[in-house]
Formats: structure tokens, sequence, C-alpha cells
């Protein structure tokens, strides 16, 4: 049997003493990734048993464990974790850092961990203490599934974990080794004829291959899509059937935007209104075949939130990302990708009013986004959105990496009225 543990996350191993934890924990993981309350007693005063430091000793995991998380690295905590709150304040920490915690529970047989310690060399506990471990495992481990891990993996038997494979899993976001060169693009919602022109410009070369588009650059660029393909324009079909095509090819990337994720939603049958271009969406992808419309599905339920190119120098994502979320993957990090972050009221055109996180943006990587049409694209701190609401009867805006170029097309005609004059928006 395998698991497949995501590159970054928090590990709880849970079990009673003499579960095994401390054994699957070498076995699997790096000795660094590991962080063991023993150790951290040990560490304090000299004895890994001394029960008299507990609490200090996981007031140092926890602070190990916050450093590891904040750098972005796997982590594993080798305690009891029998307890809901010893659970509950790791997975908090976790959710703090945008990682996803996961169990590992190790349900071995009272029998055998009470056998185990008194075979142990390194320490033998009371009989009563295994017990009390064995108790609060199986007092809690049903309610396990509502406590917020992303995985749980439940293991009862020794057998089952003699031949585990324990595999990781690299992120989707998680593209460091794709250094380019890049032509990023912003939200394209069904134009297109644009998309064509733009693609043109950039020296790309697309022909129709029987029902499918072969899109590539001579010189080895590739694209990446800021997201919105869909809604509001005339030809979210074409559009999809582009990038799907160049996705597909490995001549691009294309990340979600809040528009595809809404489009996605209707197409999976969920209840969502019909507003803001998706109307015309549904009924463009009405006239086209059944296969399409759940190739189209798969392709958007497969978008990544945001993508990390080039070692970490650059970051793409629909709506923007302050730095601590980028390559980060949890609940949070997909609704600033998609929305970014919004301040909870509304301005006069009963829009959402967003929080300007670019301008407080100190970060490293380049972050390039759209979501928010501007009239002409303005670095703010290594940030720059490149929506130029191309659907609204402005531009069409590709920004060129590394070379920091910027090229656009002007939209034919004005497809859709924006929800507030143009020239002032700031958001769709
Ligand atoms: N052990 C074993 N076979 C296994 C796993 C463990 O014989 N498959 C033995 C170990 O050699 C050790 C004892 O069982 O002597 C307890 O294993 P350990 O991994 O240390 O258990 P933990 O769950 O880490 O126990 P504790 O909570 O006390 O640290
Ligand atoms: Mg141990």
């Amino acid at each position: 049997m395998q698991i497949t543990l995501p590159e970054l996350a928090l590990i709880l191993l849970v079990g009673p003493s003499g579960a095994g934890k401390s054994t699957f924990a070498r076995n699997h993981f790096l000795p660094t990734e590991i962080i063991s309350s023993d150790q951290c007693r040990a560490m304090i005063c000299d004895d890994e048993n001394d029960q008299s430091v507990t609490s200090d000793a996981f007031e140092i995991l926890h602070l190990i464990a916050e450093k590891r998380l904040k750098a972005g690295r796997f982590t594993v905590v080798d305690a009891t974790n029998v307890q809901p709150e010893a659970r509950k304040s790791l997975l908090k920490l976790a959710r703090q850092y945008y990682s996803p915690t996961i169990a590992i529970v190790l349900d071995m047989p009272l029998r055998l961990c009470l056998e185990r310690n008194i075979r142990r060399r390194d320490r033998t506990l009371p009989e009563e203490a295994i017990r009390n471990h064995y108790g609060l495992l199986q007092g809690s481990v049903q309610g396990l599934a509502k406590e917020g891990f992303r995985q749980i993996h439940h293991f009862r038997k020794p057998d089952e974990l003699a031949n585990l494979g324990v595999l990781r899993k690299p992120n989707r976001t998680n593209q460091k080794s794709e250094t380019g060169p890049f032509d990023l693009v912003g939200d394209v919602h069904g134009c297109f004829e644009e998309l064509c022109l733009l693609l043109q410009s950039l020296g790309y070369r697309t022909s129709l291959a029987g029902q499918n588009f072969e899109t590539y650059h001579p010189d080895g660029r590739k694209l990446v899509f800021l997201g919105d393909l869909v809604d509001r324009g005339p030809k979210t079909p074409h559009v999809l059937r582009l990038v799907m095509d160049a996705v597909k090819s490995g001549d691009a990337f294309c990340l979600s935007g809040n528009h595809d994720a809404k489009l996605l939603k209707a197409l999976q049958g969920q209840k969502v209104s019909y507003t803001h271009g998706l109307a015309e969406s549904i009924r463009q992808l009405e006239d086209m075949s059944k296969e399409f419309r759940e190739e189209v599905a798969e392709f958007l339920r497969t978008r990544p939130s945001h993508y990390v190119f080039d070692g970490g120098a650059l970051v793409a994502v629909h709506a923007g990302l302050r730095e601590e979320m980028h390559g980060r993957d949890s609940g949070k990090v997909r609704v600033f990708c998609l929305y970014g972050e919004t301040t909870g009221e509304t301005d006069e055109f009963g829009l959402p009013v967003r929080y300007p996180w670019a301008t407080d943006y100190r970060g490293r990587a380049m972050v390039i986004y759209g979501h928010t049409p501007v009239m002409v694209p303005q670095w703010i701190n290594n940030t720059l959105c490149i929506d130029t609401g191309c659907v609204f009867g402005g531009k069409l805006t590709a920004l060129r990496y590394p070379e920091k170029e910027l090229v656009s097309v002007s939209a034919l005609t004005e497809y859709y009225k924006p929800n507030r004059p143009f020239k002032l928006s700031e958001q769709t």
C-alpha cells in the first residue's frame, strides 16, 4: 500500500506510546523533518522521559513547528497526539501558515503496545499510561474527520505498516523548475479574435488541426494564462479549446480565475447565479458537444490557484497574492488567489471594495496578475496587473518575462458594459 503526502504539510503522528510512531518517522522521514516531544524534553533536562518538563517541551515543539511551517518546510510531529486539544493547537498553527495538516494514526492493538512497552530498552511507561493513551485515542478517533485534517491515514495492524510506501507529491503550484521565457496573458473573457491577434504579435504560430488548435512559439516560449478565460465575451468555447490544447501540448500554463471557478460550478450542476457574463458562457457552451463540456469541466477542475515559476522569482496568479502565501495550498490561499482581499465593504456601484495588498507587498518574487481591469498596467512593488479590460472595449495585454515588456492588442469592440465606468474601474 502507498500513501501520498503533499510536499508541504504538517504531519501529526497519532498513537499511544509503543504504537511505533518514532519507528515510523525514522523509516519514512528525514531526521530534520521530525520534531519529537521526547527529544524536546531531552533538550531541556537531558532525560526524554522526564514528564515534569512536558509543558516546556511542547512549547519548544510548537516553536520549531512554527518556524518550519513559516519557512515552507515539511514537518512531522512525533508525539502521542491522542488528545483532541493537542491536535487542535497544531492544526491551528498549520492554518496560520496556510499548510494542510495530515494525521497518520497508528491505532495499534492495545496488547501490542503493552507488550512492546515491556520489551523496550529506552523506556518503560506504567501500563496505566498506555491504557490511558489508548482510551483517549479510541474516544476521539471517530471525531478526527471533523477536526480539519486534509488527509487521515488510519492504520490498525502492524502488517499494514510493514509494506507501506510513503510518497511525496509536489504541489501543482510548484513550477519552480520552469524558467521561461514566458508570455503572461491577462483576462481573456471569451475574446477569441483578440487572443489570436495577441498571440500573433507575440510570435506564436497557431493553426487548426481538425477540431483542435496547435499553438507554439518557435523560440520555445510558453504562455501563462492568468485566469478568467470565460464569460462576457463572444467566443468562450474557442478560447477554452485553444488554451486547453496549448496546455495539453505543454506550450501553456493556465490557472483558475473566479469566473472559471464559477463556470465550473455551473457545469457541475451546482446552483449559481447566471450573472456577470456566465449566462453568455453557458449559452455558447450549449452549442458544443457534451464531450467538450465535460472536457472543459475537467480542465477547469484541475486548474491550480497560482504558479510559482523560475526558482521562486515569478508568481502568476489571478487576483494577486501576498508573499507568505506563495506556493502554499489552503482554502484561504485559494480564495485570495481568486478574489484578492476584500474589506467586506461595497462601493457605490455595489462592487466589493478590495484591500490593496500590492501596496504592502515587499516580496522578492515578481507577482503578475489580472482580475481588476486597469487602463494602463502599473508596477507596484514588483507586482503588475495586466488585465486591461479587453471585454469592456479596452485591450488584451501580455507581459513578456523576463524581458518585462508589455504587448497589447486593442479590443475590436466593447463586448460587455462594465459594472462601473471602465476608466474609473479598478475591479470587476
Ligand atoms: N517496535 C517494533 N516494531 C515496530 C515498531 C516498533 O518492534 N514495527 C518497537 C520499537 O523497537 C520500540 C517499541 O516498539 O522498542 C516502541 O516503538 P516506537 O516507535 O518507539 O513507539 P512510539 O509510538 O514512538 O512510542 P512513544 O510514544 O513511547 O515514543
Ligand atoms: Mg516515540
